[in-house]
């Protein structure tokens, strides 16, 4: 498998008024190309601040503090993004990667229709498609979002929000991208909504085989998607590897308590917990275990929450599964009895 991205040492720090925090802590991962990956989390975690250092977004008072964002061209060639001028990174936006957010629908012109969209969208990025082409394009793609042609001639209050929210993820496929980041695409929409796109994301993704990353701290609905899962727990990724081995043989406390916390994924009501207490003050982070304070090791005794905290993630073997947790054994021991 061949990385589209590589992500080494990875931190993100923002200056408050009280302080530095590290909202993303040394990660390191790859993106395969040709893949979908999930990234899951409590609500600050980081999921959003380490996307957003793939897509130069990270705005003061942030700053990335260290690490590399390596992208693999399709011609083999190999650049760090974080070192590229703003100008120079320009030309990888849209065409190279891409983004839908949550509620990116916001993002949408109000006096404009859908098709003028299009038509800036390829314009600005010194597409050399004429205007006729990118507005076949531009039906070919709402087919794709099983949207009707006549969408084109609407502007964008005359649609709702899930046809707003369909009509971006065709706009972020107009230059025909190699990596499309989703955060949180679907979270302001209606469950029904939400299944329907994702049904989409799994259409384009068999078709074009597109590398998708896949935000979001909702874990019912990653499982239907993704190939691999990164799982974060303030700032650090805690586990990483294929979406069976992590929902199956959780690796992690953490990952196991947020995969037993899914009603779906589970038949026995009584075995649904959630996981106690709250994620850390990022200002104030204890040494050790960041998870230690919420982790059942660590109530029964198992771990005192320093010797089980590894310094980087340990590779399990040959199937791709990482973690940072040294009683992995022990977890995935339970897991089996879950
Ligand atoms: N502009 C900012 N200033 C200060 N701290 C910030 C800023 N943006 C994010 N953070 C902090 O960075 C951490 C990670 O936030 P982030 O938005 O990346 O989390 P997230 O996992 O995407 O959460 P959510 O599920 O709510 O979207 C949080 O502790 C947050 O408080
Ligand atoms: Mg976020």
């Amino acid at each position: 498998m061949e990385p589209i991205i590589e992500l080494k040492n990875l931190s993100v720090d923002f200056r408050t008024n009280s302080g530095t925090l590290r909202a993303v802590d040394n990660v390191t991962m790859d993106i395969y190309r040709g893949e979908i990956v999930g990234i899951i989390g409590e609500s600050g975690s980081g999921k959003t601040t380490l996307i957003s250092s793939i897509l130069r977004t990270i705005r003061a008072p942030g700053r990335i503090a260290e690490g590399e964002v390596i992208y693999h061209c399709k011609d083999g060639t190999t650049v760090d993004l974080l070192k590229l001028s703003e100008k120079d990174y320009n030309s990888y936006r849209w065409t190279e990667i891409t983004t839908v957010f949550q509620a990116a629908q916001n993002v949408l012109n109000p006096t404009l229709r859908i098709k003028e969209h299009f038509l800036e969208t390829a314009m600005a990025h010194n597409s050399k498609l004429t205007k006729r082409e990118i507005l076949d394009k531009a039906k070919e793609l709402c087919a794709k979002v099983r949207l009707e042609e006549r969408v084109l001639d609407s502007y964008p209050h005359q649609l709702s929000g899930g046809m707003k929210q369909r009509v971006i993820i065709a706009l972020s496929l107009l230059l025909e991208p190699e990596l499309l980041i989703l955060d949180e695409p679907t979270t302001a929409l209606d469950v029904i909504t939400q299944w329907y796109i994702l049904d989409i994301l799994r259409k384009i993704h068999e078709e074009s085989g597109i590398t998708m990353v896949f935000c979001t701290h909702d874990v019912a609905i990653i499982g239907s998607v993704v190939d691999r899962i990164a799982v974060m727990y303030a700032g650090q990724i805690v586990e990483y590897g294929k979406l069976e081995d992590v929902f199956l043989r959780p690796a992690h406390p953490y990952s196991r308590g947020l995969i037993r916390a899914v009603p779906s994924l589970r038949d026995d009501i009584s075995k649904r917990a959630a996981i106690p207490g709250y994620p850390p003050n990022l200002l104030d982070l204890a040494p050790g275990c960041r998870f230690a304070p919420r982790c059942f090791l660590k109530e029964q005794g198992i771990c005192d929450g320093i010797t089980g905290n590894l310094e980087k993630m340990v590779s399990l073997g040959d199937n791709q599964q990482y973690t940072l947790c040294g009683h992995w054994k022990e977890v995935k021991r339970l897991a089996t009895t879950d």
